[in-house]
């Protein structure tokens, strides 16, 4: 593996660490260093380095700039109550942006020396992961193409760099019950599109129909197939999943969904408690079915940032409909309560999915 060269911030330029970890909020406070390395055609990755934060120097014709070619992950590193530091499945990240990288054409890591690069940034940044109940250190990799052409085409140069924050809950409301609007007007993805990366164009594709939702009383809004606009597919950057008869559904990864961590973890999970479960498609129809009969127990979606977001309200053509009452369900409590469990190292970790990186 290359060397990873050091260059460490003067103690004097340390930023002040967050005083109140239990307001962290999310994303909006950064530390003291930053992981950089660069590419470029023909001679692949090179000059990987720790450097102090700092802003990126970018031409105003970058390729990332005009036409969008960028790849990102988003995973925690967890304090336990020994001190150790802790990544849940990090490996999943990081295939994970090697598979976005190859549908925006962008170069792949080696994905062992990108969870090098994360473990040497986090143990040199080790004080800033909180140890409050509920925060996180979180760490963004993101790669961007930085040669300057306006010609709609590949880029030869790209960056990848990694960030980390120390943060709290990503909703305000914390752990409780969101409300979710359906939209019918918008759509996330369709097949053959970008749905399955994590790229920047379907966080772009998600805002207009984020605020009207937000200007409507909703905290998020939950994304139809765009082809018959009818059958759920994920809600706000999250995967959604129902409880239905005892039966815990998810959409099928057939191309428009995220492949998410979290949404993995509640399947392994729910299959080892024994539970039904089903990766199948699922109609607003049979929804809305569901909520009126009382046979849809809950529903709720599940991320890296919020972990698991039970649903206490849904509005769909006109109506809205109260979910569980519109309190937290018990498989909602109980599949938080195990995936932080297993996280911050309280519940003994059944499938090795923890990584100690401090
Ligand atoms: C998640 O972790 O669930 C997300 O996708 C949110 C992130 C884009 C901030």
């Amino acid at each position: 593996m290359p060397e990873i060269t050091v260059r460490k911030a003067s103690p004097v330029e340390f930023k002040k660490k967050p005083a109140a970890e239990a307001q962290l909020g999310f994303g909006k406070i950064f530390t003291d260093h930053m992981f950089l390395m660069d590419y470029e055609k023909g001679e692949g990755w090179k000059n990987p380095r720790i450097e102090p934060y700092h802003p990126l120097s970018l031409d105003p014709a970058a390729l990332v700039l005009h036409y969008g070619q960028e790849v990102f992950e988003g995973l925690k590193a967890y304090r336990w109550s020994n001190g150790q530091i802790y990544l849940f499945r990090p490996r999943m990240n990081y295939e994970r942006m090697n598979r976005s990288a190859k549908r925006v054409c962008m170069p792949e890591l080696d994905v062992e020396f990108a969870l090098e690069a994360t473990r040497q940034l986090i143990s040199l940044e080790k004080d800033w992961v909180p140890s409050a109940p509920g925060t996180s250190l979180y760490i963004r990799p993101n790669m961007i193409a930085t040669e300057a052409a306006l010609g709609v085409q590949l880029s030869k140069k790209y960056i990848f760099y990694i960030i980390l924050g120390p943060v709290g809950a990503y909703y305000p409301q914390g752990f409780n019950p969101v409300d979710i609007y359906v939209s019918e007007k918008y759509i996330r993805a369709a097949r053959g599109g970008l749905g399955e990366a994590k790229t920047l164009a379907n966080y772009a594709a998600s805002l207009l129909a984020a605020e009207e939702a937000h200007d409507l009383g909703y905290t998020q809004v939950l994304w139809l197939d765009a082809i018959e606009r009818k059958y759920a597919e994920e809600v706000g950057t999250s995967n959604i999943f129902f409880f239905l008869n005892n039966e815990l559904i998810t959409p099928p990864l057939h191309g428009t969904i995220l492949p998410g961590v979290t949404r993995d973890s509640v399947l392994h999970l729910a299959r080892s408690w024994e539970m039904k479960v089903a990766e199948r498609m699922i109609g607003l129809d049979e929804v809305i079915s569901g909520l009126e009969s009382g046979k849809l127990q809950e529903i709720f979606a599940a991320g890296t940032a919020a972990v698991i977001s039970p649903v206490g309200k849904l509005a769909y053509q006109g109506k809205t409909y109260l979910v569980n009452g519109g309190k937290v369900g018990p498989l909602a409590q109980k599949l938080y309560d195990f995936i932080m469990g297993i996280q911050y190292g309280k519940i003994k970790d059944p499938f090795g999915w923890m990584m100690r990186v401090a």
